[in-house]
């Protein structure tokens, strides 16, 4: 198997994050110095790969990319069994097969977060031979230790924190945080704990606006009449929270094609709604503890810029990883970080999970110990 990869090809999909270049180098030079093999980037997610738009991966490609934030490829988030293609919605796996085999490329390696892993596994059930790194800012990628564009994101998300605290302070006002991290906590909480914020509400703890309320007016009363909450996107009231379960519950149970349109349908009519939650909490807690309230979405900002020195490690690691398992021709493997190892996990102990924060992970006993309101 290992004399038969000869050509490469790699590409990024879902949502960019820092470090997608420091990997793609990590991959590229590895695969190329240390096993002559050809590496070939494919643009846009998995649509280079229908659409054939490629660019080769030389080491002067491959040069000055490391501290570049983004993808030099492009990504989108494009699935290949459910592609947009000239106004219809098309299972792609066939022409990418056919494809590869006609450019002789001899493996797909795949940059992405939790979507891109499902992606990858059912390629590799088509009979394609595919390998995946683990990236994305939210952390939430089951079976690894950590993926690279969290710690970056954590930075970015823990200085706003920091800078909040100045003019919070000033104007005596609460300050609501919404930062990113999907349907998981982990921004949220490391840059809540890291920056020091007095609320900390994340979506695997579903929270009581009567308790925030209480907590602010608890420190106004110790003479600290501000207050920064930090707030996951994803972060629910108790009452959404049941009703969202329920709806998911409901999805689960749908047998018919009908129910599950259905079920489909009023979660996403839910998910619309909850993009207004943070505007609203904000609202209530103006209500509630009659403090001035303002909002701060922190957003793409938390996904821009040059990956910290952390974000360069990872990914480098397990890039050059990835080309070992390559030239041993392990696939239908995600590469993950397990302490200061790189270990390939079956895609199918990957694909579909989630790695949400434990309610009793050592963050939260820290964040309680400090007496951080967790909304509950
Ligand atoms: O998965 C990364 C992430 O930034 C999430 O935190 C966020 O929910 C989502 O992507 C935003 O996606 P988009 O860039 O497509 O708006």
């Amino acid at each position: 198997m290992a004399n038969k990869i000869k050509r490469i090809g790699i590409l990024t999909a879902g949502g960019d994050s820092p470090g997608l270049n420091a990997a793609i180098r990590g991959v590229g030079k590895a695969a190329l110095g240390d096993y002559g093999m050809e590496i070939v980037g494919f643009r846009d997610g998995f649509r280079g790969l229908v659409e054939n738009r490629r660019l080769n991966l030389d080491r002067t490609a491959l040069s000055g990319i490391l501290t570049v934030g983004g993808t030099i490829l492009g990504t989108s988030r494009d699935k290949p069994h459910r592609m947009e293609i000239d106004g219809k919605t098309k299972d792609m796996t066939g022409v990418i097969k056919d494809n590869l085999r006609k450019w002789g490329i001899d493996c797909v390696v795949c940059l992405g977060g939790g979507g891109t892993q499902k992606s990858a596994l059912r390629l590799y059930r088509a009979g394609i031979n595919v390998i995946t790194l683990p990236k994305t800012i939210d952390n939430d990628v089951a079976m690894t230790d950590a993926t690279f564009g969290y710690a970056t994101a954590l930075d970015i998300a823990t200085e706003a924190i920091d800078r909040l605290h100045s003019t919070a302070h000033s104007h005596h006002r609460i300050i609501v945080a919404e930062i990113m991290g999907h349907r998981a906590g982990w921004l949220t909480l490391g840059a809540g704990l890291a920056g020091g914020a007095d609320v900390v509400l994340i979506p695997e703890i579903p929270y009581d606006v009567e308790k925030i309320a209480e907590a602010i007016g608890q420190r106004s009363k110790r003479g600290s009449n501000f207050s920064i909450v930090a707030v996951a996107e994803g972060a629910m009231s108790r009452d959404d929270a049941r009703v969202f379960d329920a709806a998911e519950k409901k999805l689960e149970r749908a047998k018919t094609l009908n129910e599950k349109i259905e079920a489909k349908r009023a979660i996403a009519a839910l998910e619309v709604r909850h993009q207004d939650n943070t505007l609203r909490l904000a609202h209530q807690l103006e209500g509630l503890t009659h403090l001035e309230s303002r909002v701060t979405i922190l957003g793409h900002v938390q996904r821009g810029g040059t990956p910290c020195a952390a974000d360069r490690i990872l990914a480098t690691r397990l890039g050059t990883a990835c080309a070992d398992l390559i030239a041993k021709g392990q696939f239908g493997v995600m590469v993950a970080a397990r302490g200061e190892n790189a270990e390939p996990v079956p895609l199918d102990q990957v694909a579909g999970k989630r790695k949400s924060v434990p309610r009793d992970h050592p963050w939260v006993e820290a964040a309680r110990r400090l007496g951080t309101c967790l909304g509950d």
